[in-house]
């Protein structure tokens, strides 16, 4: 048999939205996750927050991590051959609790029936499309404490993603070849993979044909997903995944990249969705802060130093947790 590696589940979903301000107020006073870490982003010339949500102590797979870029003025456009909705696992009658919260805030939600789980279907303000989903099957992922959503109702992170397609064909074989992913049901236009071992949370992939739609951008920019990552756990079983994925012929996997807290790998996927091979390091967010200090700091990577004057020209945020600069 081939060595195909394993692939957990999510490890973290990213995105491009507008002002900082307004994302925090999203994630945090609305959604009700954690700010576990705020940091730049990596990559590029210009620095950009990177502001990461979660769990209380940011595990994989309840992690949502944002770029901001209306400062920057840079804009994206949504289509297909994109992701595009971000779909995250509630428990299965809290639907009714959230449909409150969020219209009560002014947010347009819809509720819909999809491969037979509730959702709820809304927006963020930048206009990424979200769904909570009522998610029947069992999940230990602990939600964040002390917040003012109750345990019972509050989000456990990511279910998964849905991805918009011209059409399934070589996405199907990504997914269940590559990924050794398998399908599980189909409805119309809409189709669901499963992805990851019993071990891994948010491991389904959704695909929607919209070959009508034009194309969506892959660069950064305001009001569209980035990329879906993956938990490969260790260094070892990355390498493994990614030899299996480029023996298939995807040769443009990316060399692996130092994320300060985890390490990845990027490859994008036949129906647009750039897909990212992480396992987080042994410290993970504690690198560079206390378990009970996550997101207290603004945590410049060791690269970015010499810019901290730079970095202090981004737009500032207004928290309900103290932050050390
Ligand atoms: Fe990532």
């Amino acid at each position: 048999m081939a060595n195909t590696g394993v692939i957990r589940g999510t490890h973290h979903l990213t995105f491009c939205v507008g002002g900082a301000q307004e994302d925090y107020d999203f994630h945090v006073r609305l959604l009700a996750l954690k700010s576990v870490k705020k940091t730049v982003l990596f990559d590029g010339e210009i620095p950009i927050y990177h502001l990461y949500y979660g769990n209380d102590l940011g595990d994989a797979s309840t992690l949502l991590t944002a770029f901001p870029y209306r400062q920057a003025g840079w804009m994206g456009k949504r289509g297909t051959n994109q992701a595009k909705q971000l779909n995250l696992s509630v428990p299965p009658d809290a639907i009714a609790y959230w449909s409150d919260r969020l219209g009560g805030a002014g947010v347009d939600v819809q509720g819909i029936e999809l491969f037979g789980t509730e959702r709820l279907f809304f927006r963020h303000p930048c206009g990424i499309p979200y769904a909570l989903v009522a998610d029947p099957g069992p999940d230990e992922r602990a939600p964040v404490e002390g917040g003012d959503v109750p345990g019972e109702y509050a989000i456990r992170g990511a279910h998964g993603t849905t991805t918009s397609v011209r059409e399934v064909g070589e996405m199907d074989f990504f997914i269940t070849t590559g990924m050794q992913g398998e399908l599980v049901a189909s409805e119309g236009r809409n189709h669901q993979y499963r992805i990851g071992t019993e071990g891994g949370y948010g491991r389904i992939l959704e695909l929607v044909e919209e070959p009508d739609l034009p194309q969506g951008t892959w660069h950064f920019g305001e009001g569209t997903i980035h990329h879906h990552a993956f938990d490969v756990a260790s260094e070892e079983n990355q390498q493994v995944v990614k030899d299996w994925i480029v023996g298939l012929g995807f040769t443009d996997v990316s060399d692996r990249k130092d994320r300060g807290y985890f390490l990845s790998c990027y490859c994008r996927s036949p129906g647009g969705l750039l897909v990212e091979l992480a396992y987080s390091t042994p410290e993970g967010f504690l690198i560079d802060e206390a378990a009970d200090e996550l997101g207290t700091h603004m945590c410049i990577p060791p690269h970015w130093e010499h810019r901290r004057a730079e970095i202090a020209q981004l737009e500032p945020i207004d928290t309900v947790e103290t932050v050390v600069s």
